[in-house]
């Protein structure tokens, strides 16, 4: 699918048509680190880090190289390795499953909700063991389920918990009337920028964030070879920098995001007020105990038809995607030999439902009646 969003051209993504409405800034942006030539660790990664803590209100934010290497360190900065398991959701972006078994530990896998596409807290209890460390929070397409549940959980094993916001920076959370951004409810968050993500760079780039000041510390280190002090390695670490570039157009691109956010918010309400109407699709619900921060409009679509309907939309040059089509439990990578197909029965029904429609922050009205226009004619001719 190509990226050329003219009005009548639709896309899942219009990173060409946000560039241009911002290219002034970020042209300049850029030219004063390229004048500067501070590319590792320079001027604009400080000022993104601070610009993006003001932003989520969280303590501590540390710029990394992605959203697979902030999990990554998040688990290096709690220690966990060989013998440990760590609880991660059946249906995820592949990268929780990845880390935890690069590090030597065990992905616990459990199965998800299909409300919120989030962990299902009433199957955790029984996966956790004496070996459990930790559990991973994966908030989906803009929102979380049931943190709350997830959080009591945590507190009552002793357990650590990350939370991996890559599709959800920008999201609240409320728990008895305390609000907080997604991402520091845990112990840790993580984050992507991505360039589809809600806030994303031209190319890599990936955050963590914490309250505890000994986390940051330590995060620090091991993003930086475990040094604080030049050529002074005091732990295994490994090297996991945002570029100064891609700070420098992350700090111009933050300052539109409350706003893309806003559009994409009249997106949800405006895709949820005509469709409606088609009983065969289930549209995502908000959370009522939180605020999304918009990324999918993730529909399910109901009777096995999502492929059909898929193609159908394609052949009307309206794009949509899958994410994603094999639970994380199922994929060759991962699976182990005591995997079950019909042990995530949530997660595969989900991974055979799920369509993702385009939600961007230029997505106009037109284009937006002739992707619902296109579902209406798939059911009702
Ligand atoms: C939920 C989730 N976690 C982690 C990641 C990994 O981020 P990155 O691609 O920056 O490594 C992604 C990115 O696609 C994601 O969607």
């Amino acid at each position: 699918m190509t990226n050329n969003n003219t009005e009548s051209t639709i896309s899942m993504i219009n990173l060409q048509q946000q560039y241009a409405q911002q290219q002034i800034e970020i042209d300049q942006a850029i030219a004063q680190v390229l004048h500067r030539g501070d590319f590792i660790n320079g001027l604009e990664v400080k000022v993104f880090e601070t610009q993006l803590a003001k932003y989520t209100q969280a303590n501590n934010v540390i710029a990394c190289a992605n959203g697979t290497d902030a999990l990554q360190l998040a688990l290096m900065t709690l220690g966990i390795g060989l013998g440990d398991e760590v609880i991660i959701p059946a249906f995820a972006y592949a990268s929780v499953a990845e880390v935890v078994l690069l590090l030597g530990a065990t992905p616990v896998f459990v199965d998800i909700e299909n409300e919120y596409f989030f962990i299902d807290v009433t199957k955790i209890k029984k996966a956790i063991t004496a070996k459990t460390k930790a559990i991973i929070a994966v908030h989906l397409f803009g929102q979380t389920g049931n943190l709350a549940g997830l959080i009591d959980i945590a507190v009552e094993y002793n357990l650590f918990l990350i939370e991996d916001n890559a599709q959800a920076l920008g999201a609240s959370y409320t728990i008895d009337n305390q609000t907080n951004f997604l991402g520091n409810w845990g112990h840790i968050g993580c984050t992507s920028f991505f360039p589809t993500k809600n806030l994303g760079c031209f190319g890599d780039g990936g955050a963590v964030f914490t309250d505890l000041a000994d986390f940051e510390y330590k995060i620090r280190m091991i993003a930086s070879h475990g040094q604080l002090v030049k050529y002074q390695h005091d732990l295994v670490g490994i090297n996991s920098r945002l570029d100064t570039l891609q700070a420098a157009i992350l700090n111009v691109r933050l300052k539109y995001l409350g706003q893309q956010q806003k559009h994409k918010a009249n997106v949800y309400k405006y895709y949820i007020s005509q469709l409606a109407c088609v009983e065969e699709i289930i549209l995502p619900k908000t959370n009522p105990n939180g605020q999304p921060a918009w990324h999918q409009f993730t529909l399910q679509v109901k009777n096995g038809k999502r492929d059909a309907l898929k193609s159908f939309l394609s052949k009307k040059q309206i794009p949509s995607m899958v994410y994603y089509h094999i639970p994380l439990p199922a994929q060759a990578a991962y699976k182990t030999a005591a995997y079950k197909a019909g042990n995530f029965p949530i997660a595969q029904q989900c991974a055979a439902s799920v369509l993702s429609l385009p939600m961007h922050p230029t997505l106009s009205k037109p284009q937006m009646d002739a992707i619902i226009d296109g579902i209406k004619e798939f059911y009702h001719g």
